[in-house]
């Protein structure tokens, strides 16, 4: 029998009854709530979004003005799902995404966290970031991990304002209650004492090779600072003779050299190179995706939603919708990047192949 059936008015009272004192006691019966335990598929708040560069960057260049990175921590611009508050950090599934900005001769503080971070540099050229002891000089395209729990400062020494994409699993850490963060003391506190050379990170863990008297710090997380954007880009044209995914094309993951596995433990990352004319086929997963476009433009059509993007625009795609991309004109490139090792990790990742047929 429903509890919509109808009953016997003193039935009614007595369930009506019994229901508040549970109420009271801080308990719910099941049999009230089914449909948030017991669906069929998922039930997803996120919705797709997408955040255009020629609206962000006006605004970037307004906060530069307002407020200083001292002052901020850190000056990003959350991107935060229509669907969810600003302190759920959630830009889509279990990851977060913010614009962060320096301009010429700001520092950002150094500091770390229990949540996972990565960059993927927008706009700019010349801004360094250091983690443990080594500093990178950042381009665009760059792909910059910054791993749970070690010290990262960022600083802008060119003469132009420069741009990233935040990438964190600061939904998760806060979901699971795990959040921690601690400011750097040592010195003006500001820079952490870069005492390894630049490119350390890349001779000794990133190709192929690792120095045998030597562990990593935690071999779930890359050593490598930064994947370059040049690499990277070429590899996907070296590929590009190959069929590739019938889903994304020419799609490669940025991976952990120490195990083959994702850059971070809870956030994979992609680079993916969509040819002139390719229209990719539809599916769904319940991995969560923020895309940003490093190069050229093209479309995706989430659920019944078409986005039209171009460079430097940044979007999302939820659980479960139904997505195709497209290259508009010429080739583009996404850069994107999911909780798809969170759902790995414990058996919750499920895909589909579409209906429809591009
Ligand atoms: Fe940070
Ligand atoms: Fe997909």
């Amino acid at each position: 029998m429903s509890a919509t059936t109808q009953l016997p008015n003193d039935l009614k009272a007595q369930r009506d009854a019994f229901h508040e004192e549970l109420k009271a006691m801080s308990i719910t019966p099941l049999w009230l709530n089914l449909a948030t335990a017991a669906q069929n598929e998922p039930k997803v708040d996120a919705v797709p979004h997408i955040w255009r560069w020629r609206d962000i960057k006006p605004m970037m260049l307004r906060g530069g003005d307002l407020i200083s990175p001292q002052e901020a921590e850190r000056r990003v611009l959350m991107l935060i799902n229509p669907s969810f508050e600003a302190k759920s950090a959630r830009t889509v599934g279990m990851i977060f995404g913010g614009i962060q900005f320096l301009m010429p001769g700001e520092i950002a503080d150094s500091h770390r966290h229990s949540p996972n971070a990565q960059r993927f540099i927008i706009e700019g050229e010349g801004s360094y970031t250091a983690v443990e002891g080594e500093r990178t000089i950042m381009k665009k395209g760059d792909f910059v991990t910054t791993p749970a729990w070690r010290w990262h400062d960022h600083g802008n020494e060119s003469d132009q304002p420069m741009a990233w994409l935040d990438g964190l699993d600061l939904p998760f850490a806060n979901l699971l209650d795990a959040n921690f963060f601690e400011d750097y003391v040592e010195g003006d506190g500001q820079m952490q004492p870069i005492y390894r050379q630049e490119g350390d990170s890349i001779h000794r863990w990133g190709r192929g090779m690792r120095p045998a008297w030597q562990e990593p710090i935690e071999p779930r997380q890359s050593p490598v600072l930064n994947y370059r954007w040049t690499d990277c880009r070429d590899n996907l044209h070296a590929l590009r003779e190959e069929e590739g995914s019938p889903f994304d094309g020419i799609i490669m993951a940025y991976v952990n050299p120490l195990n083959g596995g994702p850059t971070l433990p809870t956030i994979s990352a992609y680079l993916q190179l969509l040819r002139k004319g390719e229209h990719t086929r539809s599916h769904r997963h319940t991995s969560s995706t923020i895309y940003h476009v490093a190069e050229g433009g093209g479309g995706t059509l989430v659920g019944d939603t078409e986005y039209l993007w171009e460079e430097g625009d940044t979007f999302v795609i939820p659980s479960w919708v139904e997505h195709e991309h497209w290259s508009d004109g010429g080739e583009a490139v996404l850069f994107s990047y999911t909780d798809r090792p969170i759902l790995n990790a414990f058996g919750f990742y499920r895909e589909a192949a579409g209906d429809r047929r591009a």
